[in-house]
């Protein structure tokens, strides 16, 4: 399992770069947010499979891979209108995206998140009474670690519903997030640590990191699919050192 995050500053110019379908979808997109966001994961999933199978990671080589969208919403990987053997899974936030690539690893899930201030209402109406407890202890900790609990929980039930295929369908608490210790939380880069997800699919594992403001969480099928913790592919954008950008304020409607 591998990994590679981009920002939305180095998205290509022109749209050589996207495939028909992905060309047309984006153009459909009238919101600002929703088509940069789109287009700014097919940059992140095209050079995470571009490095991954050692193609360029030039416009005419991103053009001959397509991330599209099963009906779930579920993404998987064409090369020059074939299915490409690589499971992955895509997420933003703020201005930045991680396409996870793999083989052999059946439904997986990734979910990139900020560090940011999360209500009292937010965690009692969207986590179990056990992850509430788990953002108290962070709490105990001091500094960011209760919002970097409480944003970490909800990532990883984002990264378990896409592995799922259910997303945001799924009623929140139906999956339940649980960490062997809280002690990485109060530090700003932890490296991966790991995590578990309690689902009606059973217990599935997963690994979870901080970069400076970002977290990233990863949960897989079985322990055989997530394997060793994510490797970084070559080229790709340091989170630790990325600020989060919200550019779509100032241009809501796309032209
Ligand atoms: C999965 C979901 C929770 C992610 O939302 P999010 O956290 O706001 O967004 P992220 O950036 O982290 O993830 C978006 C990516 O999740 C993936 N995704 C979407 N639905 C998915 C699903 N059911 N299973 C697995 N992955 C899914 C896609 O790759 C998507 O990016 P893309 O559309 O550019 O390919 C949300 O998209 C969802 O609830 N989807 C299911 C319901 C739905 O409306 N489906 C639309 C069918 S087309």
């Amino acid at each position: 399992m591998r990994w590679l995050a981009r920002g939305e500053a180095t998205i290509p110019a022109g749209t050589d770069w996207l495939d028909d379908v992905e060309r047309r979808r984006a153009a459909g997109m009238r919101y600002t947010k929703r088509r940069t966001e789109y287009l700014l994961r097919r940059y992140a999933g095209k050079s995470a499979v571009a490095a991954a199978v050692g193609l360029p990671d030039d416009p005419a080589a991103l053009g001959r891979i397509a991330v599209l969208n099963a009906p779930t919403g579920a993404p998987y990987v064409q090369v020059d209108g074939r299915r490409l053997a690589m499971d992955v899974s895509l997420t933003d936030r703020a201005g930045w995206a991680v396409c996870l690539v793999g083989t052999d690893l059946g439904a997986v899930g990734c979910d990139l998140e900020i560090v940011e201030p999360r209500s009292p209402g937010f965690v009692t109406d969207f986590l179990t009474g056990d992850e509430q407890a788990l953002v108290a202890a962070a709490g105990a900790l001091g500094g960011q670690a209760r919002d970097a609990a409480a944003n970490l929980v909800w990532s990883a039930k984002e990264s378990a519903l896409k592995v799922l295929r259910t997303g945001l369908r799924a009623d929140t608490r139906t999956v339940e997030v649980a960490l062997p210790e809280v002690a990485p939380l109060a530090r700003a880069a932890a490296g991966w640590n790991p995590l578990t997800v309690a689902t009606v699919l059973g217990v599935l594992p997963g690994w979870w990191r901080r970069d400076g403001v970002f977290l990233l969480t990863v949960v897989a099928g079985s322990a055989d699919a997530l394997g060793e913790p994510p490797a970084a592919l070559p080229g790709g954008a340091d989170l630790a050192a990325a600020e989060p950008v919200h550019s779509w304020l100032a241009r809501p409607l796309a032209d």
